[in-house]
């Protein structure tokens, strides 16, 4: 399995829902319920924040994962906090695809200024607590959001190039 890590594109919209729509299905480990539609994937690709940073995994022709920053939702106002979710597909996991993704995403993210991440996770979701934990994040708050519990964990962005 060779990955290349690299920017999404908007001709991804398809990869993105085969890897994504899946473990929306499986009710696990996303806050999303409901699968997305091909249009609705194109347009968010198509609207998509110019000061966002979105990166897939291909091992060839097919989608393996994604892992994307938005501006933090309620901090537009701090421009240098952002959110960041992470999806490798069904099947692929624990192979590294994460942290490749993660590797790529940091440098977007220093590029374009951003100084902390945070990671929402359902707290029932210990694979992917561990996983952000591995690179770093460290849990900050926990709360109650409908039905399950969530941990929010942050990393700071080092500003050092090396
Ligand atoms: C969480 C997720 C993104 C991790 O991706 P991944 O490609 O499987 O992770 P990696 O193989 O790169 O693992 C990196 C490190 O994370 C930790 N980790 C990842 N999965 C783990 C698991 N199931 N149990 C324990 N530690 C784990 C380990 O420290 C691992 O390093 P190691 O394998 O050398 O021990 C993936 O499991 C996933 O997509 N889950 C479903 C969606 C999800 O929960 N997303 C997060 C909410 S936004």
């Amino acid at each position: 399995m060779v990955i290349e890590v690299r920017e999404a594109l908007f001709a991804d919209a398809e990869g993105i829902l085969q890897v994504l729509n899946p473990i929306i299905e499986t009710g696990l480990y996303s806050a999303m319920k409901t699968p997305l539609t091909l249009a609705e994937q194109r347009a968010f690709l198509a609207g998509f924040t110019k000061r966002g940073v979105f990166i897939v995994a291909a091992d060839g022709e097919t989608l393996v994962g994604l892992q994307s920053i938005e501006p933090a939702p309620g901090r537009s106002a701090d421009p240098e906090i952002g959110e960041i979710s992470t999806f490798v597909r069904l099947g692929s996991h624990r192979r590294g695809i994460g942290r490749a993704l993660h590797a790529q995403t940091l440098l977007g993210a220093k590029a374009r200024g951003y100084r902390t991440l945070i990671a929402t996770i359902r707290a029932d979701n210990p694979r992917a607590l561990a996983y952000y934990r591995s690179l770093g994040f460290v849990k900050t708050a926990r709360w109650d959001e409908g039905d399950s519990s969530v941990v929010r964990t942050e990393i700071q962005v080092s500003t050092e190039t090396t």
